[in-house]
């Protein structure tokens, strides 16, 4: 389904579009025929990201807008400047804020910088978009960007844990309110994709974190920007709009492993193993000299 133009006369916003996940999912959508509008804070940053974009991509545009998400008023001007040269079919809710730190520690404001962007912002984003969407009969798809703590919780990111499950809820919710007016969400919940933004905030004493997700991680390393990249492609595709109010992961089953009792012999060497098989094998032994 990845022909060069799927996504051929439509338009997608991408909110953090100019750094990161963001850019490489804009990127995609690009190559696949799509026009893309991109925001952030930055402004040069998003005019040097849409300038190489447009390079590589003769005939598609990317249109930038500086704008804080944070602040609902600024989000409802940008949409209302982003529809005088044309709607939209498609937001990606990818901007995020997050930082570690253990929660004592926490001031209000501090709650508030994260969940005033992960919250409130992809909200004010969506809603603004979605009644213009509605109000047009305008078909559309919303695709926000989450993670896997969603549904187990994490500790020392818990501003954006309960944000970024508060979104999940807004995906559900919403492809329920809005699946008769043509509009669907869905959300992806990336495991770990190394990215300059998030590693600073989320990797500050530089561990060596490739080397963490060796035993960390099922599949024994972090994701590929690209593997993303399709993935956001997907679900924003018409080819699969059956698919709807869906959260899923793309994290080589590294979610899956935090629950489980025994996941940390992950990290258990043959000799470990070896040393285990002899420990219950003398113990099942002299439990059977006992009953003999
Ligand atoms: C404790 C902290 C802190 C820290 C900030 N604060 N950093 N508290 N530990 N490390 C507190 C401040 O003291 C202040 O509270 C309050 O938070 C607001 O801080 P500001 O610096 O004024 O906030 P602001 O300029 O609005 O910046 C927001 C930000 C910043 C979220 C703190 O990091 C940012 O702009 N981030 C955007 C990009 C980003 O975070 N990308 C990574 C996303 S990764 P007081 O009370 O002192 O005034 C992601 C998931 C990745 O979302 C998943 C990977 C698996």
């Amino acid at each position: 389904m990845f022909k060069p133009d799927l996504f051929k006369g439509k338009r997608f916003l991408v909110t953090g579009g100019g750094t990161g996940l963001g850019r490489m999912m804009m990127e995609k959508f690009v190559e696949l025929g799509a026009d893309c509008v991109i925001c952030g804070r930055r402004g040069g940053v998003l005019e040097e990201t849409a300038a190489q974009v447009m390079a590589k991509n003769p005939g598609r545009r990317v249109d930038v807008h500086s704008v804080d998400i944070r602040v609902a008023t600024a989000v409802e001007e940008m949409i209302e400047r982003i529809w005088a040269t044309g709607p939209l079919d498609g937001l990606v809710n990818n901007a995020a804020g997050n930082f570690i730190s253990q929660t004592k520690d926490l001031s209000p404001r501090a709650f508030d910088a994260i969940a005033n962007i992960v919250l409130h912002g992809t909200f004010y984003m969506t809603n603004a978009c979605g009644k213009r969407w509605i109000a047009e009969k305008r078909k559309a798809s919303v695709l926000s960007i989450l993670t896997t703590w969603v549904w187990t919780g994490s500790p020392f990111v818990v501003p954006s844990a309960m944000s970024k499950a508060g979104v999940a809820v807004m995906t559900q919710s919403l492809a329920v309110e809005w699946a008769r007016h043509g509009i669907r969400l869905n959300a992806i919940a990336p495991g770990p994709f190394p990215t300059e933004g998030a590693w600073a905030r989320l990797n500050p004493l530089k561990e060596d974190d490739d080397n963490r997700y060796s035993t960390r991680n099922p599949m024994g390393r972090v994701g590929r920007p690209s593997e993303l990249a399709n993935m956001a492609a997907f679900l924003m595709s018409e080819e699969v709009e059956y698919i709807n109010g869906e959260v899923i992961a793309i994290d080589g089953a590294m979610g899956l492993m935090g629950n489980g009792t025994f996941s940390s012999m992950m990290a258990y060497s043959e000799a470990d193993w070896q040393r285990i098989r002899e420990q219950i094998q003398s113990a099942n032994a002299s439990d059977k000299a006992k009953r003999s």
